[in-house]
């Protein structure tokens, strides 16, 4: 379980994110949205270890991360799946698996990769063949795989939907709920409020910096009108 408090983080020219609360609890998915420029990503990005914390503290089942360096953060169970999907494109699926799986022994790698292929099959079905040539989709699933080789307890997700066609959207979306039935808890930002309410069961929207609205899933979903209401302009771009 992850428990982020009172998170400031504090770039040279402005506070972006000023006194977050966020929890992510095992089998949920909490939906982080939010206008571009309201905090979510350094929310992650600090959470994660990569930006300092100005103020306010990260836990992680209990023990706290926070201010640990990024590779600290991995170990201890919890890893961002950053926005871009940055996957190795001349190196083959099973090659960037591995790479995700560098803090987990050998034999334990080779477990967990055959979890990853039985959560996504066409990782298995393109192992051999280079990450490059997968579709949008297909890269962003390894992107997901990737950082389930770390073991994670926690997974960060930042906007693993960006630049998808609308059906690959859909079974991104799908692989982000598995991971969290799988008892993974699942922090995920997203940009399309409608596709990260479908499969969500928290919502949190940010608002310069802060939290402006919290709240179910499907309450979100049949009362998209107060959600509308706090995302403002934002609501627009989230496509609510
Ligand atoms: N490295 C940085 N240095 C200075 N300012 C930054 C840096 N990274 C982000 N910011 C600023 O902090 C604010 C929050 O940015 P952040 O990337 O966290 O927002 P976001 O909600 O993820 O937006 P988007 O939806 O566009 O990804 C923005 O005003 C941004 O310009
Ligand atoms: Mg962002």
């Amino acid at each position: 379980m992850l428990q982020i408090a009172d998170l400031h983080v504090r770039y040279a020219t402005a506070e972006a994110v000023r006194g977050v609360d966020l929890t992510a609890t095992p089998g949920r998915v909490t939906l982080v949205l939010g206008a571009n420029g309201a905090g979510k990503t350094s929310t992650l990005r600090a959470a994660a270890g990569l930006v300092p914390a100005h103020r306010g503290t990260v836990v992680l089942d209990g023990n706290d991360v926070t201010g640990h360096p990024p590779h600290a953060v991995v170990r201890a169970g919890m890893v961002l799946v950053p926005e871009g999907r940055r996957v190795f494109a001349p190196l083959t699926v099973e090659e960037n698996l591995v790479l995700g799986g560098y803090t987990v022994p050998k034999a334990r790698s080779r477990e967990l990769m055959e979890r990853v292929f039985a959560l996504f099959p066409i990782l298995r079905e393109r192992r051999r063949g280079p990450a490059g040539l997968l579709s949008g989709g297909e890269q962003q699933m390894l992107a997901f795989g990737r950082a389930l080789m770390a073991q994670p307890r926690v997974v960060l997700l930042d906007e693993p939907s960006m630049g998808l066609a609308p059906a690959m959207v859909a079974s991104v979306l799908g692989a982000v709920r598995e991971m969290a039935d799988s008892g993974l808890a699942v922090l995920l930002v997203e940009q399309n409020a409608e596709a990260g309410l479908a499969v969500a069961d928290e919502v949190v929207a940010m608002a310069r910096g802060e939290v402006v609205f919290r709240g179910a899933a499907d309450l979100a979903r049949s009362h998209a009108s107060v959600l509308r209401v706090f995302l403002g302009e934002a609501a627009l771009a989230n496509k609510l």
